[in-house]
């Protein structure tokens, strides 16, 4: 199959087609064999998640039925990790569910639920947790013209691109209200002023499927807290040429739908953020959960010459987890659900 179709579309059959998806595919290695998420730089980012669902829990008064839900959950990890470091009480309580498009791995903790779908609307008391899952929703790319004009960019499965019809609808409307591209460089002041044609070449990404994706993520809480974390970019600041991308074996690679690597684009968190929303960098978010990467002092070494390595480590860890020009530079968007779990994340928060 090497038929013309937009990125969104593509994306979708070479990530996700039931037989040879890059992440669906039986047999696959999973997320952790072609690239690292924060989850599998170390154990303290699922410490610092279990650090929020207890904040969550105590928001909530400790209901029976205590839920963390990840979406996008590769292959679990996120969940043994937060099940490893939550207090024995806590974990007693808490019902954990993936909810990811792979198939439940081998081995996995029999406490974790595995779910091919969100829960129903409404239908979660708890933490709703999404570690690099929006990028992963497929979108359509677009690019201007040579006169300015935003099209869809097709593409066959070899990678091959080419211009198809302008954009219109609902994607249109997305783009006018999410997306500043540049004018022309020969736009006159007036022009400008007037809304002048944009640059001919430049790209964006749609992001309205997120948008929706995680609208309805949020919506399956009845009370609690949603978090996304990713790669994001605002408006004003996205990148003139789009950021879709590819990622295969350790390497970023030019993005081919052929299901041979990750497809990947950062998300306006922006677009996809509720009235209520909460937005932060990775580096605040884990530095208000206790994780920084701050080294130990230095006196440790000769009074417990162990415990210092280990405190050695973690700083190392949690140096790269929240390290302003990498993983701490990511989004958090925190989308609390009721009135209580509100300002976890401030200082002075639960
Ligand atoms: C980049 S991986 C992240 C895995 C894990 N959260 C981590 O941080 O290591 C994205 C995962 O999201 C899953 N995914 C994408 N769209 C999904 C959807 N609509 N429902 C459930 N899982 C989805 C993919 O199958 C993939 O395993």
């Amino acid at each position: 199959m090497n038929e013309w179709c937009g990125w969104r579309d593509a994306t979708e059959r070479a990530l996700y087609g039931p037989d040879d998806g890059f992440y669906t595919r039986p047999g696959g290695p999973g997320p952790a064999g072609h690239f690292r998420t924060s989850v599998h730089v170390s154990p303290l980012y699922a410490g610092a998640v279990a650090t929020l669902l207890c904040r969550v829990d105590d928001a909530l008064g400790h209901p029976d039925g205590l839920t963390l839900v990840d979406v996008g959950a590769g292959r679990g990890e996120l969940l043994t990790g937060v099940l490893a470091a939550l207090p024995d009480e806590v974990g007693a309580r808490l019902r954990p569910y993936a909810v990811e498009r792979a198939a439940r791995p081998q081995g996995l903790d029999p406490r974790i639920g595995w779910l091919a779908e969100l829960p129903a609307p409404g239908s979660v008391t708890g933490l709703l947790f999404a570690n690099e899952w929006l990028d992963n929703v497929p979108v359509d790319v677009v690019e201007t013209d040579a006169d300015g004009v935003p099209r869809r960019v097709l593409v066959r499965a070899d990678g091959t691109e080419r211009l198809g019809g302008p954009v219109d609808g609902a994607d249109a409307e997305w783009l006018r209200r999410w997306w500043t591209p540049p004018l022309a460089a020969d736009a006159t002041e007036d022009t400008a002023t007037t809304g002048g044609a944009p640059a001919p070449g430049i790209r964006a990404e749609i992001g309205r499927p997120r948008d929706e994706a995680w609208a309805r993520a949020v919506r399956t809480l009845r009370a609690g807290l949603a978090v996304a974390a990713d790669y994001a970019h605002e408006r004003g600041g996205r990148p003139l040429f789009g950021t879709l991308t590819g990622f295969r074996d350790g390497r970023e690679v030019h993005p081919v739908p052929d299901g041979s690597c990750d497809i990947t684009a950062h998300v306006a968190l922006d677009a996809c953020a509720g009235p209520s929303a909460e937005r932060l960098t990775q580096r605040e978010a884990l530095h208000a959960l206790g994780v920084d990467g701050r080294r130990p002092p230095l006196a440790l070494a000769s009074t417990d010459p162990a415990g210092y390595v280990r405190a050695l480590s973690a700083a190392g860890s949690g140096a790269e987890l929240t390290d302003p020009a990498g993983l701490g530079g990511f989004g958090w968007l925190l989308e609390p659900v009721g009135d209580r779990c509100a300002g976890l994340l401030k200082p002075g928060g639960a």
